[in-house]
This record gives structure tokens, sequence and C-alpha cells, in this order.
């Protein structure tokens, strides 16, 4: 039996156990077989939950670039890596090679080292779904710079705050990038950053759209004709397991945004394993994950769990609605694609459109679908399960987090019976527990509590980028010895988990995690505005939308509450991106505060969600009456 890849129920349940009863030993034979190191490590697992301190496969040292394309030269050379689909169905896809992959890697590798690019200097890199982004992420690993991907999608403010709290060096972008029928002006979106920023020193851009652009004399260039003169061999820089890999920011429920730090030797075993097992992956399939590689999901499924497993992994630039909702029908039909990864959102989104953009085409290839992001409701699932998968396809029901690093709830495929909504078993190495409003641990079958992990997996994140401490009141505080995930889920009679949405200020809209603390902050900025509050309300395609109650500075406003609406999702996009544009925005006298000034979310949630018959307790509140107001006047 190899620990590497789990075919059949009992299996699981016996790997299972035994990497519980001795996770060492089970991700060190893991690591062991399956990956090239330059060294081996002196010791498996060091960790206190208290400090935290969490270090996996320490003294190891390798380049994860190596072990994502080198060592599959000899055996893969010519079988395709990236397979580009563009946005424009009429433009031809590409087919990268691992050869060809090497080679762009290691050119792109000696341009940043011949700009002055070096071991844990930061990279941003803001780039659109373009092979260019894959070969970016790798070059910089290569030569164990720490990239940091900020989605492409984001506002100028939001870039620039990315930029400023790691402290980058340089920034890597393109003139622009296609979406739809639109294209988008991503270089004068980093020209406004940049105005802001002071450590960056260079900015290289790659052609994309064909715009003209300014360059910026002695701080922009051109990316390919850097390429062209480069050498195409390139020397990886010899990492300690423990070295940075890279920094993802994620909303947090206040304030800035959480840089998370992600190290190299853990984080490729346990990406590389759980993409192995969870999409069965076999050599000559194609799998395509829909995400963008500006999310954690992009870098662990698109670009590094694949590829060190010597995958062929779909790069798609386009959006599932353009040129017409068959796109993603008509990319699997084409590309013969095996496993489809992509979130509720778009199933939901496709699922309102008429069938004929699903039955036109030929799905026959699909073994796999997996859903990530948020919770799948029932009625997406089993669209899903009936038009995609034509019943024979097993739903994997990914649940993890940009802390996570990979997947740690999800069934296997053709070993884990499924059960729509739930995603199932965790992952092997993996010990979940669910507590209750005490902070014990509930035992036993069923339960209802707040989900936490009780023991290091090798791609949890180490640390927020510049602010330990954060990391450790975040996570680490509200239940002792604990990594606490901001979820609440329910455990079934046979162990299967339900997650069942975040239990702190963090909102999920569309699969994209929103903090409600920096949209408020972004709204306040707005002259007319007083205070604010954010809270979600279930929308049918977005899973959640965003309802915002407004206080107004002065109440004899005469300006158009209307005009008033559009000003204040401008202020928002231009802030935060699109993604966070409020649906709703009501205007209050006041908001329900308890006597210690904080803002009561949960009754502002339920009049969101118009189930206003019990509010719970409102007594303690400092004034009640605002309460009724804001009812009457609910949108
Ligand atoms: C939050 C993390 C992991 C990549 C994408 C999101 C929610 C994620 C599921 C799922 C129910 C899910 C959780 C989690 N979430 N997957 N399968 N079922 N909820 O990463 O932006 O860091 O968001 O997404 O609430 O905490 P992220």
């Amino acid at each position: 039996m190899s620990n590497y890849h789990i075919k059949h129920l009992e299996e699981y349940y016996q790997i299972y156990r035994k990497s519980v009863r001795n996770p060492e030993n089970f991700w060190e034979e893991v690591a062991e077989e399956h990956f090239e190191w330059r060294k081996r490590w002196d010791k498996v697992l060091d960790w206190d939950f208290t400090k935290p301190e969490i270090k996996w496969f320490q003294g190891a040292k390798l380049n994860i670039t190596e072990n994502c394309i080198d060592r599959h030269l000899h055996i893969r050379g010519n079988k395709t890596a990236i397979l580009f689909e563009p946005n424009d169905p009429k433009e031809e896809a590409q087919h990268i090679t691992y050869r060809q992959l090497h080679e762009k890697v290691c050119r792109f590798a000696n341009v940043l080292r011949e700009k002055g690019i070096g071991k844990g200097d930061r990279v941003i890199i803001y780039l659109p779904m373009i092979p260019e982004l894959a070969f970016a992420v790798l070059a910089c690993a290569r030569i164990g710079a720490i990239h940091s991907v900020v989605f492409a999608g984001f506002s100028s403010t939001a870039l620039s705050t990315r930029i400023n709290d790691c402290g980058a060096k340089m920034v890597l972008t393109s003139d622009g990038s296609f979406r739809g029928s639109k294209t988008i002006d991503l270089k004068g979106i980093v020209d406004e950053a940049l105005k802001s920023c002071k450590s960056v020193e260079k900015v290289l851009v790659a052609k994309r759209i064909n715009s003209d652009i300014h360059m910026e004399e002695g701080r922009d260039e051109w990316l390919q004709p850097l390429l062209d003169v480069a050498y195409s061999d390139c020397s990886a820089e010899v990492m300690d397991a423990e070295d940075p890999l890279f920094i993802l920011y994620t909303s947090g429920s206040t304030g800035r945004p959480k840089g998370m730090l992600h190290t190299t030797g853990g984080y490729m075993v346990y990406t590389a394993y759980t993409f192995k097992n969870v999409f069965q992956y076999r050599e000559e399939d194609i799998y395509w994950c829909t995400a963008d590689i500006g999310w954690i999901t992009g870098h662990s499924y698109i670009v590094y769990g694949p590829l060190a497993n010597g995958a062929t992994t779909v790069m798609f630039e386009g959006v599932p609605s353009y040129p017409d909702f068959g796109r993603f029908w008509e990319v699997v039909e084409k590309h013969k694609i095996n496993q489809f990864y992509t979130a509720p959102t778009a199933i939901r989104a496709l699922a309102k459109e008429n069938l004929g953009f699903v039955n036109t085409y030929d799905l026959s290839s699909l073994k796999v679908l997996g859903t990530v992001g948020e919770p799948i409701n029932e009625e997406a699932w089993h669209w899903y399960n009936d038009h995609v998968g034509e019943k024979k396809c097993p739903i994997v029901d990914t649940w993890w987090q940009t802390e996570t690093g990979g997947i740690l709830i999800s069934p296997i495929p053709f070993s884990t019976p499924t059960k729509p909504t739930y995603a199932t078993l965790p992952m092997p190495g993996v010990q979940p527990a669910l507590m209750d409003e005490n902070g014990e641990e509930i035992k036993g079958n069923p339960a209802d509590g707040r989900l936490c992990i009780k023991f290091p997996w090798p791609s949890m994140a180490r640390s927020i980028w510049g602010d330990h401490q954060r990391y450790k009141d975040t996570y680490f505080s509200a239940y002792g010895n604990k990594y606490f995930t901001g979820d609440g889920a329910l455990r079934d009679e046979v162990g299967y988990y339900r997650i069942t949405g975040r239990v702190d200020d963090v909102i999920i809209v569309s699969g994209h995690n929103l903090g409600t603390a920096p949209i408020e902050d972004a709204i306040n900025e707005h002259p007319a505005v007083a205070e604010s509050a954010i809270v979600g309300f279930p929308h049918d395609i977005k899973g959640n939308a965003l309802y915002g109650y407004v206080i107004l500075k002065e109440t004899g406003e005469t300006r158009v509450k209307d005009n008033l609406r559009k000003e204040i999702n401008q202020v928002i996009t231009e802030h935060i991106g699109p993604i966070a544009k409020l649906d709703k925005i009501q205007f209050v006298p006041g908001l329900p505060k308890t006597r210690s000034g904080k803002i009561m979310r949960r009754i502002l949630r339920k009049i969101a969600s118009k189930d206003t018959s019990n509010l719970g307790d409102t007594s303690t509140l400092l004034n009640p009456e605002v309460v009724e107001d804001i009812m009457q006047e609910a949108l």
C-alpha cells in the first residue's frame, strides 16, 4: 500500500489512522518517496501552537521548481505542462511543454536576477491569467524571491497597500488584460499605485493587449526583449524547507489585509499530495481549475500541486459568460478535460441559464468535478451532478483556506461516498475538532460547533508578514492550542463535515473573501458619510451579497440618494475593487450599538436577510429605538 495514492475507502481509513497515530512518520514517507531534496531533513516536525511556531522538514534543502519542472524533463519533457486557453475562443490555445516551461522559467529567472532580485526579496505580480503569470511565479521560486500575486481585479489602492506592506522591490505586470468583451488598463492601475510606493525600483511589463501605455524612464521596461536575450538555463537557488515561498494577502475581519506567509518544503509536499488524491490525477489526464492564480486556489491547484505531479494544467484567461454561457463546456469538450474544478458561484450563475448551453457539448471526458470557496447549496450541487457530471462524476466539495495552503476536508473520488453540501472527511494528517460556546471540544456525533484543527499539517501558513502577533491573535488565541478557522461546521453521524459558513466578520461574496472593516473604512472616506456597517445577506448567485447601512453626516442631505449610492460604490471600487461593491445601501439615522460601542451586527444581518421574527435580546443596546427605524425602511 502506498501512502501517496488512495484508491478505496478502507485504504483511506487505514491511511488516515496511520497519519494521525504518527504524523511525522506518515509525512516523512510521503516526502521521501515523491520529491527530490538537495539535502534531507534533520527533523520532520517541530511545533508549538502557543508561540505559534511550526517547522516541517527542518534542515532539508530543495528548490520547488526543480520538483515542479526539472525532474519531469527526462520522462515528460514533451508533455504539456501548461495549456493556455485565451479569453477569445478564436485565438489559438497554447500548449507549453515541460521542456518549454523549463526554458521560459529559466529565462525569466535570469532576468529577475539581472535586475537585482535575489533570495528573500519581495516581488509583486499583478498580471492577468496569461502564461507569463505562471512563469513569473515559478521564476521567483527559482531564485528564492518571495512572490506576492495580487489578483488583477484589485484596485490601485489595494495594490499599493500590499506593495507597501511587504516592501516589494519589483512589480511584474502587463500593459492590460482582456476580460470578456472588455479590456482593463492594468499598467495605468500600477502607475497610480506606485505614486504612493517607495520600495519599488523596477516594473517589468508583459505585452498582452497592445495598448499605448506610459513607460516611466528608468523604472519600467518591456519584459519580452529582456527574456529574448536571457540565458535559457538558470541554476536553482537552494532553499531551506522553511524559507518563505510566497506571501498571499487575504482579508481579515479587521483593518489591513493579512499577508499570509507560506514556506517551501511542507507546502510542496502537501499541495502535491492533496492534488493527487483529491483529483485522482492519472498521467494522461488534462486538469482544469478555473480559479485565478491571484487566489490561493490558483497557487496550490493550478501551479504548484499539479506541476509537482507532472500534470497538464489548464490556465484559462476568460470568463464563464464570454462569448456566451457555454464557454466552460466548450473548453471542456475542446481540450477533453478530465478533472474540472470551479466555484459554487459560477455553478449557480450557469445553472440560471438555458440548459442548451451545457447540452450542446460533449462532456464525456469528465471524471471528477470539484468545488471550492464557499458552501455549495443543494440545488447547485444537483445541477452540477446531473448536467455537467451526468451523474457519473463524483463531486469533490473541497474545504480549505488561504491560510491552510491546501485542501483539508474533501471526499476522495471513487473512495468516499459523497453527500450533497458535505465536504465529508479530513485529508490524511488533518485533525479537525468542533468547539462549543464554552471553548470545549465536542466529542461524538452528530455535533455542531466552531471548526478548529488540533495538529499542524505541512502547508499551513507560518505567519502573517510583518505581524506575527496578529497571526497568533487571529488563529491561535480563541481556543487554546488549536488553529481556529473562523468557520462553523456540523459533523453528522458518520463523521462527515459540513461547513456552515463564517462565524466572524468575513463575508464570502462570489467565492471572494471580504472583510467588513476595510469596506467600511472605504465608505467612510466619502465626505457625506458619517458611519457605516456592512453585513452579508443571502443571494441566489453570489451566495452572499453585501448590504450597507450608512449614516450620513447631514440629515438635511439634498443630494439624490441614488447618486450617493453610486458614489459610495465608486469609492469602494477605488479602494478595494468592484468585487466589494454593495448590492443594497440603506441610509439610516443610527446603528444599533452595545453599551461598549460595538455595532450589533447580528441584528443588522437579520434585517438584511428579512428574518426579523426573532431579533433576540435588544435590551442591552444603547439605542434600541433605532432598530425599529431601520426595520421600517429596510430594502
Ligand atoms: C473560506 C476561505 C480555499 C480557496 C478559496 C477560498 C470558505 C472555502 C469551502 C467549502 C464551504 C468554504 C470558508 C473558508 N470555504 N471552501 N468547500 N465549503 N466553505 O479561500 O478566500 O481564504 O476563504 O472560504 O468559509 O474559511 P479563502
